[in-house]
């Protein structure tokens, strides 16, 4: 069971996706709930206006420190113990798998989504206790990174995907990118399934999807291939590859790449 709650501006935009596909149906059997604080019923102006101009000048609106530390306040008075708190922010530490997993294992999150230029740092010292960024990117707000967020960590809450769900061999569970897949009809457009998947032989199907994940994640993002381990066949597959023994073709730099890489791994 996770607790999510989220102090923002926009709960409505929180509620409505969160409420949408898996994360929803997770909310309608019990297995996630959703608490949305709008910050803006804090307002200590009488006026709603939650925000004011940076001190030292400069463009753009801050988010004031009471307004946020209210809302908050009245989120902890029905918790027992103090929950972490994840401030939504480019200056934050990047968000990964293994956060996702982490921060499963946690009865509530709080997550507080900034808007404007920023939110008052003093608020910050006092309540937040971690700091995430999605990706090298600004965003107009904390709302879609918190969801993203949200939507990484529920799918690691036990039950909220279904065994066939989570049961698929991912991206990242075994340090590779996912192998591709095809279904119905055997030939699209002139397309066809590659004949191996058509085969029944499983063993081969597994080989060539090993294969597959490992020239993809190569193309893509070969950094990946550094933590993954390889067995024997796994090298022979690389072996062939810098070879030139495959019908993918790959390039002089993925070559190097690949003659470093099983060098380092066969020394340590
Ligand atoms: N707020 C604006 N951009 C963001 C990002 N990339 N990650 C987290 N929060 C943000």
């Amino acid at each position: 069971m996770m607790n999510f709650h989220v102090l923002t501006l926009f709960p409505e935009m929180i509620e409505d996706a969160l409420r949408t596909s898996i994360t929803g149906r997770a909310m309608t059997k019990g297995l996630l709930s959703l608490h949305t604080v709008n910050i803006r019923d804090y307002s200590v102006t009488g006026n709603g206006r939650i925000d004011d101009y940076p001190y030292g000048g400069g463009a753009g609106m801050v988010m004031q420190a009471e307004p946020v530390m209210r809302a908050y306040e009245a989120l902890q008075e029905t918790m027992e113990k103090k929950p972490r708190v994840i401030y939504l922010t480019p200056q934050g530490q990047v968000f990964h798998q293994k956060m996702a997993e982490e921060l499963a294992l946690e009865e509530n999150l709080v997550f507080l989504c900034g808007h404007y230029e920023g939110v008052d740092e003093r608020v910050l010292e006092e309540i937040v206790t971690d700091q995430v960024s999605i990706g090298d990117y600004v965003l107009t707000g904390g709302e879609l990174p918190a969801l993203v967020m949200m939507d990484a960590i529920s799918r690691m809450v036990p039950g909220v995907l279904s065994n066939q769900e989570s049961g698929e061999t991912e991206s990242f569970q075994n340090g590779l990118l996912e192998y591709p897949q095809y279904s119905r009809p055997e030939e699209w457009r002139g397309k066809k399934v590659p004949p191996v998947l058509l085969s029944g032989h499983h063993g081969n199907v597994d080989r060539w999807r090993r294969n597959q994940s490992i020239l993809r994640t190569l193309r893509v993002r070969p950094e990946l291939l550094e933590s993954v381990e390889f067995d024997k066949k796994d090298r022979k597959y690389l072996q062939s590859l810098i070879r030139q023994e495959t019908e993918n073709r790959i390039t002089e730099e993925e070559i190097n790449f690949l003659s470093k890489l099983l060098a380092n791994k066969t020394k340590s």
